[in-house]
């Protein structure tokens, strides 16, 4: 049997609403780190689209993706898709449409509207925190995707660094920061937040360009080498 010709399943009934959609996607996502985006209007849109082709399709299908016709390949594409793409949404802060945004982004005005997967290898700069969130001399953990970063701020300066001890895993910014130095919280290693070094042979950390625009802290990943 073709895939045109299986039978739609239906998961929501014929008058599902905008409503029904925000009820059911709202707290799954929050679980996932995200939330719709601030634009309202622009989410009603999508939304709307996504019950059109629901009714037409049987499944809320993205209205910015292309169904290839298999149905396991797509079910990589029924809203939201975050699960899926977690590392580049992680890194774009949206999903591909922009319907969803990372939780901690106060204004999606800039994140809305369709865009084009990146390739493997792109660098995108992830918005991860405000900068009053990051008192000076302190270390927080950010996630990328499956990175887990520590994030660091000496004097006007901000460092990011992968957050795990080379040691024994301790997650570094438990630590304290002394000088441009992160601490490890547990037996004491010393890295270097601006160049990963530690004091200890063979046991340096990666690090991640780091910036602060307009009051937020940026770091910069390439896609499918986040790691
Ligand atoms: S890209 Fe966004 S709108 Fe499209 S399916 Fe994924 S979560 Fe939904
Ligand atoms: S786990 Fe970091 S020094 Fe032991």
């Amino acid at each position: 049997m073709s895939s045109d010709q299986r039978p739609v399943r239906r998961m929501f009934g014929e008058d599902t609403t905008i409503q029904d959609l925000k009820d059911h996607m709202g707290p799954f996502v929050a679980h996932l780190g995200y939330k719709f985006n601030t634009e309202t209007e622009f989410v009603d849109e999508v939304l709307a689209s996504e019950i059109e082709i629901l009714d037409r399709d049987g499944d809320i299908y993205c209205p910015c993706r292309i169904r290839t016709g298999d149905p396991k390949e797509d079910l990589k594409i029924v809203c939201p898709c975050i699960p899926f793409f977690a590392d580049q949404f992680a890194a774009l802060g949206k999903c591909w449409c922009g319907l969803f945004i990372l939780e901690g982004i106060e204004d999606g005005a800039a994140l809305i509207g369709v865009i084009e997967e990146p390739e493997a290898g792109a660098e995108v700069d992830v918005p991860v925190c405000r900068l009053e969130d990051l008192p000076l001399g302190s270390a927080r953990h950010v996630k990328i995707g499956k990175s887990d970063i520590a994030v660091v701020r000496v004097a006007d300066e901000v460092f990011a660094l992968s957050n795990l001890c080379r040691h024994a895993f301790a997650p570094l910014s438990d630590g304290f920061v002394d000088g441009y130095e992160l601490v490890c919280p547990w037996h004491g290693w010393r890295y270097d937040v601006r160049s990963g070094t530690t004091d200890h042979p063979n046991a340096d950390v990666r690090t991640y360009p780091a910036a602060v625009r307009d009051g937020v802290v940026f770091v910069s990943v390439v896609l499918g080498r986040a790691r």
